[in-house]
């Protein structure tokens, strides 16, 4: 089959959070299973374009409302990352660093959608299936279905992943006129509660939804940021398929960033070196357990509760633990976990912003990981913790639930039950009563790390889905 991927996001050539790292591998691994995956994005200004060969594919213009605009697309020329990847270069607007976060994202993203779409229609052939990411690309279904312009490509069929329903990327009537014309009866298909939505508009209009656990598919009919209600409506064609990990990425047997690398037979000696690397960096003791937390610093992963968990975590502990966070977001929680280093010193610390190499180092020389989300559509640190022998104390949510069983019930995890301060110092307690037991540690580790998270049986699911 011929797959193509839109996203906004895939590892490594920009990436923000877990959108970056499925999109980054999902298709490698259906052209391990004899498909033909690509994925077609905007060309960003990254460093990846920078160092990378590349050959134009198309030269065309698009149009968006009442502006024409040249388009350009390139394919990297070696297929080195296990697919072929094309970048759709828009001037003006999808040239910049960043990925989001600027106030012509609608705009952006449009143009860019608009563009593939033109692009694919010149195509001599069909391919047989679009699968669409997240609400950045999600106007793409009802543009195949509805728009005139894409009239040759109506048949072909969408699939969406939502890989998060907090973030829809509603906007407002006015700007109807930069969706290419269709038969205006059929708004209804964009609209949701008084705003174009894209998110939702693309559970209405794709053939099939998925979401990445099926948790996570339970949960939104009851919770999804207004959509609960469509969402739990088109049940009947949504699945849950739990995400994968990239196993040649994430090894830590192989891992190029980390001090040492190690085996489920060395993971002990291996963990150690790692953990004494990372302590003598952050100025902490590495006799001591060591928690952390990577992620983005939202409400949604409970970031504002962190700087009230670690500082009750620390002063009870009295100095017997150790905590390092990585991450960036809300400054006010990026401000109070800064301070925290003035009133912990030796004991806690924390890198704010984002670092990939870091984050490698900290999944290898940490003994647990928080993930205390009040969302949590999948989740992939804790899959990554689990590879590199880190202990996840995790809230049973989403995908969080669907991968890891607390040691209580004869598993390898430590769960809560809600984002609360109260909830998470419990767990860290009782990770800490486990550390003490060091025989137990050991033998965790090594279950955890013989854990398989791969793509290669989500890789299917997906071909089977697509089988529509
Ligand atoms: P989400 O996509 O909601 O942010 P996931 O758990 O699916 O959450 O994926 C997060 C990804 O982003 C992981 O690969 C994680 O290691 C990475 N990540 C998050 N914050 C940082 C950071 N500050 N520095 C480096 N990597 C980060
Ligand atoms: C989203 C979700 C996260 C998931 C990731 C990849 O960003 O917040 O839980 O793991 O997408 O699907």
């Amino acid at each position: 089959m011929e797959i193509i991927h839109l996203s906004a996001e895939c590892y490594p050539i920009a990436k923000v959070g877990g959108l970056g790292d499925v999109v980054g591998a999902l298709p490698k691994y259906q052209n391990k299973l004899g498909h033909v995956a690509k994925v077609v994005m905007p060309a960003y200004q990254t460093k990846f374009m920078q160092e990378n060969e590349f050959e134009v594919v198309y030269d065309g213009w698009s149009k968006l409302g009442f502006h024409n605009f040249p388009v350009r697309i390139f394919r990297e020329k070696t297929n080195k990352l296990g697919f072929d990847l094309y970048l759709v270069h828009i001037s003006g607007l999808m040239d910049r660093e960043k990925v989001y976060g600027y106030d012509d994202d609608t705009e952006r993203f449009l143009a860019y959608q608009i563009s593939v779409l033109d692009w694919i229609c010149q195509w001599e052939h069909r391919p047989d299936v679009i699968h669409c990411h997240d609400h950045h690309t999600g106007l793409v279904p009802f543009m195949m279905a509805y728009c005139q312009q894409f009239r040759n490509i109506s048949n072909v069929p969408t699939v969406l992943t939502i890989h998060n329903a907090q973030y829809q990327g509603q906007f407002g009537w006015d700007k109807l006129h930069y969706i290419p014309s269709f038969d205006l009866w059929k708004s209804g298909q964009l609209d949701w509660r008084g705003a174009i939505n894209p998110l939702a508009s693309a559970i209405k209009c794709s053939w099939r939804v998925t979401t990445v656990s099926p948790s996570y598919l339970d949960e939104i009919s009851f919770r999804a940021n207004g959509l609960e209600d469509l969402l739990a409506q088109e049940r009947g064609k949504s699945v849950g398929i739990l995400n994968g990990i990239d196993n040649d990425v994430w090894n830590p047997s192989a891992d190029a960033m980390l001090e040492k690398q190690f085996s489920v037979k060395t993971v002990e000696a291996g963990k150690k070196a790692n953990k004494a690397a990372l302590c003598s960096v952050f100025n902490l003791d590495p006799e001591k357990p060591l928690y952390t937390f990577i992620g983005r610093l939202v409400g949604e992963k409970g970031a504002d509760l962190l700087p009230d968990i670690f500082y009750n975590a620390l002063h009870q502990a009295n100095g017997d633990i150790n905590v390092l966070v990585l991450g960036s977001g809300d400054p006010q929680v990026e401000g109070r976990l800064n301070h925290l280093k003035d009133v912990f010193p030796g004991n806690y610390n924390a890198y704010i912003g984002y670092n990939e190499q870091l984050s490698h180092q900290i999944y290898a020389g940490a003994d647990f990981l928080l993930m205390p989300s009040r969302v949590e559509p999948c989740g992939l640190n804790q899959m990554y913790a689990l590879r590199y022998g880190t202990i996840p104390i995790v809230r049973r949510i989403g995908g969080l639930k669907d991968t890891v069983i607390d040691i209580g019930d004869a598993g390898f995890g430590i769960c809560h039950d809600q984002t609360s301060v109260w909830d998470v110092n419990h767990a860290m307690g009782r990770a800490y009563e486990l550390y003490l037991d060091k025989k137990k540690v050991k033998e965790i580790r090594k279950f955890m790390m013989q854990l398989d998270h791969s793509w290669d049986n989500a890789a299917q699911q997906y071909i089977d889905l697509y089988q529509i």
